[in-house]
């Protein structure tokens, strides 16, 4: 697939690599790979380029030593431009619209200070732009993903014609009336960025009509469609059974205890996710149903996230706070209510998705949710989906899951009454058709649809 002069004909770019550097006690540069959709999607492909940013210090040593991976070039931008652009604008404006997680009578602001960090955003952008620009062979395919690289196609097509460009949103996209709260000459930019590519893709149709309808009037030539990543069941069912995950489910089982169901839950700590009012209806279940007293244990994993902003590092104290009140209101000696940890762990959430009876998946708004679509692909048993109607994932997996208005406490609580009281058989049959549903569309034919639909 290599072009002529050697230069690569598909081009990947993202904020996050896969890839990650640590400079070690004796002074030597450590890498560690991630995994995730991405990386497993791009496996379909051998001869690519992955363009991503530098994050932490062992990445801009490594860039500055020259220690990389083949196929990956990392953008050492100026720390201060990527903290502007990443933490203020990516995660702090544009994830807040396509969220929208505002408190609207104090925020946002779009003052002077926004206007400085905007730029920042751009130049970020920018630096991207011209080194896809710069590493492209002739007519290449630039696949550009996320909220964080808006402006790309459109710097990119003016730098480089030639090139078939394509970008890829991983959240939501905002309703109009809320994605016009973006000063107009903004909004305006960050869809004309985007128009800039050849194709658009979105996770659901509700996101990509979202989108139409805030570019109304401005689409031109460029495509939009959707394609729902599913979740990768070879990976996940051969690493489910692998012995680090028995071991971890033997200690699960003995913090649920004998005889008890588990409502499992495994989630990032996002704003979007909803792990307080999960508790709140746990706790609502527990105060209006004492029946399920000692005979049920919610298992929550909330991994951290993006703990350079205050806001979610109070939401991640919320979390804890709100699971210690719960057990120390209904806890027993014999019983804890609440397990919550919070330490990234692969292994133990696959042990959880393993022996889980009920998933509670509950955000109050998401891109898709794979957890939703991997849990059914690894239960052992059977597991009902407790499913909140604003995750992406919803559109494919409603008719086998109980549906939640993820605000509504109360609607949760008697959701998972209804799951808890599930028979086995039942559980077990919708389990099947969930996974069946959830894996519809793997990661590296996600990529590859996208990939052929952009070379046309
Ligand atoms: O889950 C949505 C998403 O936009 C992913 O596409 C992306 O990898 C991630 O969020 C960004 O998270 P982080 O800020 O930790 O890199």
């Amino acid at each position: 697939m290599a072009s002529t002069h050697g230069a690569p004909e598909v081009l990947v770019a993202s904020n996050r690599g896969p890839v990650s550097y640590a400079v070690g006690d004796d002074g030597t540069i450590e890498a560690k790979r991630g995994g995730g959709g991405l990386v497993s999607a791009l496996s379909a492909v051998d001869d690519k380029l992955w363009v991503c940013a530098a994050l932490g210090d062992g990445d801009r040593e490594a860039v500055r030593r020259g220690v990389g991976e083949p196929g990956v070039r990392m953008l050492d931008i100026d720390p201060d431009v990527h903290t502007a652009a990443y933490n203020d604008i990516a995660n702090s404006v544009l994830w807040f619209v396509h969220h929208m997680l505002y408190q609207t009578p104090l925020e946002p602001v779009f003052d002077a200070e926004f206007r400085e960090r905007w730029e920042a955003y751009r130049t970020y952008n920018r630096a991207f732009a011209e080194a896809l620009a710069q590493e492209a062979g002739e007519g290449a395919a630039v696949l550009v993903q996320d909220y964080h690289l808006a402006l790309v196609p459109g710097m990119l097509r003016s730098l480089r014609p030639d090139l078939r460009i394509g970008h890829f949103s991983h959240t939501p996209w905002a309703p109009v009336e809320y994605f016009r709260m973006l000063p107009d000459a903004i909004a305006d930019e960050l869809l004309d960025g985007m128009l800039g590519a050849d194709r658009l893709g979105f996770l659901t149709r509700r996101w990509a009509d979202a989108f139409e309808r805030c570019a109304q009037g401005r689409l031109g030539d460029t495509r939009v469609s959707v394609y729902g990543l599913g979740a990768d069941a070879d990976f996940l069912r051969a690493r489910a059974q692998e012995a680090d995950v028995e071991e971890r489910m033997a200690a699960l089982r003995e913090q649920i205890g004998d005889g008890r169901q588990a409502i499992v839950r495994v989630d990032r700590t996002e704003l979007s996710k909803n792990i307080v009012r999960g508790m709140h209806a746990y706790r609502e279940l527990l105060d209006t149903r004492p029946e399920w007293r000692e005979r049920v244990v919610h298992v929550a994993f909330a991994y951290p996230s993006r703990q350079d902003l205050a806001v979610y590092r109070e939401y991640t104290a919320e979390v804890q706070r709100v699971a210690d009140q719960i057990n120390s209101a209904y806890g027993t000696a014999g019983w804890t209510p609440v397990v919550l940890h919070v330490k990234d762990d692969f292994a133990r959430s696959l042990a959880a998705y393993r022996l889980a009876d009920v998933a509670l998946v509950n955000p109050i708004r998401d891109g898709m949710n794979l957890v939703a679509k991997e849990v059914p692909v690894v239960s052992d048993d059977g597991c009902v989906l407790v499913l909140s109607r604003e995750a992406g994932a919803w559109e494919e997996l409603a008719e086998d899951a109980i549906s939640v208005n993820p605000y509504d406490v109360s609607g949760t609580a008697d959701a998972l009454h209804e799951a808890l009281s599930m028979p086995e058989g039942e559980r077990a049959e919708r389990t099947k058709r969930l996974a069946v549903a959830a894996t519809a569309l793997p990661p590296q034919q996600w990529f590859l649809e996208q990939l052929e639909a952009l070379r046309g």
